[in-house]
């Protein structure tokens, strides 16, 4: 069976305008990294979140937000981190490589992100810091786990990198934490030529550091020069982060995304807005569908970055489901599976985990296509593909 309704790798289609922005930049943007297309998105990128200038900074990709975040947590030997076992797994080993643990904490079964009571149950005395998963563009109960890092002394990462333009309590998912990561990857509602990504960092002295931890070390003398080329073109030295060093990289987004990414800013809520429509509609649509379940809010804004539901009778009948949507030729896929159950943590002696809704979940889950592009003519042969299929099944 030849596919109609594939899962795409790319989630958007440029406008023309949005393309005219692109080429604009390729010729004339000098330099191109570090000039003042990045300025501008990270100037705007502020403002659409609701959080200070000069809090916001344009990376090559969420990875390397989430490493950057990982180095200024500073972890001391011992030191613990909360994460969802069920998440992409750069929401995890960055901060591994710095030395930490993970404490994996479980998800609500229907909601698929982490609670206030969910991190409290991973949280022990070792615990230094904890990541928060909007997956799927839905944010997590924001207010109420901030109050509990704040309680327990706890740095707060927001691993939005799903969730550009959700929303709780009035706010946008990655700025209710000590710091937030945001991915443009080619799968986002946003991406910036398949590669991007941002971070915030809401501490004015700690985001003081990160121009010079994303670009190499470098920085300006401190004292003034008489010959502008001595000693040399630029400085190279590290600030220091409450008296400890860091150890910078190369993670520079380049101009033309930039450029791109700022463009895309002034349509993200009208994406986010279209998805929301669709998924609302093809869930309604399956309403009288008890096999699925799917997670339909009203009490927040979710970006339905992607549409995944719970297969209710469980793994054997989601494999049957999806085997007969694959024969009608709609790709549906899996996604995430729980990262103790990857051999790679598993080696690294992180393969215990108690997290029983996040294996529930993902053993019965199934994520249709949900490209921005998707034709109406795609959704709705998809949709009356998925009422065979589960009929078939009955
Ligand atoms: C939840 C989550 N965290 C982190 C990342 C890493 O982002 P990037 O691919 O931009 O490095 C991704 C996506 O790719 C993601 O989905």
């Amino acid at each position: 069976m030849d596919i109609k309704v594939n899962f795409s790798g790319r989630s958007i289609r440029y406008t023309e305008e949005e393309i005219a922005v692109a080429v604009e930049a390729m010729r004339n943007a000098d330099p191109l990294t570090q000039g003042h297309y990045r300025d501008e998105f990270e100037r705007k990128f502020a403002k659409y979140q609701n959080v200070p200038e000069g809090s916001c900074f344009t990376v090559a990709n969420g990875c390397a937000a989430l490493e950057m975040s990982a180095q200024i947590c500073r972890f001391r030997q011992g030191d613990e981190i909360v994460i969802p076992a069920h998440t992409f797994t750069a929401s995890a080993y960055p901060y591994l490589k710095k030395g930490a643990r993970p404490a994996w904490a479980d998800v609500d079964l229907r909601t698929r992100v982490v609670t206030a009571e969910t991190v409290e149950k991973a949280v022990t005395p070792r615990a230094r810091a904890v990541v928060v998963v909007h997956l799927y563009g839905y944010v997590a109960d924001m207010p109420e786990i901030a109050a509990l890092c704040r309680k327990r002394g706890l740095i707060l990462i927001e691993d939005a990198a799903q969730a550009i333009g959700a929303e709780v309590a009035g706010r946008k998912a990655g700025s209710f934490g000590d710091m937030g990561i945001f991915s443009f990857h080619s799968h986002k509602n946003l991406t910036t030529l398949g590669e991007g990504g941002m971070l915030y960092v809401k501490d004015p002295a700690t985001a003081a550091v990160i121009p010079a931890l994303r670009h190499n070390g470098h920085c300006a003398y401190a004292f003034a020069r008489r010959d502008y080329w001595k000693p040399a073109m630029g400085n190279v030295d590290m600030p220091m982060l409450n008296d400890e060093p860091l150890m910078p990289s190369n993670y520079c987004l380049g101009e033309v995304e930039c450029a791109l990414g700022a463009k895309m800013l002034e349509r993200i809520d009208k994406i986010n807005d279209e998805k929301r429509v669709r998924a609302l509609y093809f869930i309604d649509a399956l309403a009288d569908c008890p096999e699925l379940e799917f997670h339909r809010v009203a009490d927040r804004r979710h970006n339905y970055h992607l549409l995944a539901a719970r297969v209710t009778a469980g793994p054997q009948m989601r494999d049957d489901f999806m085997r007969g949507m694959h024969e009608k030729g709609v790709k549906c896929v899996v996604q995430y599976i729980p990262l103790d159950r990857y051999d790679f943590y598993r080696r690294l002696g992180f393969g215990e985990a108690n997290c029983p809704n996040g294996d529930a979940f993902f053993d019965s889950m199934v994520s249709f296509p949900f490209q921005h592009w998707l034709s109406d003519a795609d959704l709705e042969y998809m949709l009356a593909a998925t009422r065979e299929a589960l009929a078939s099944l009955r």
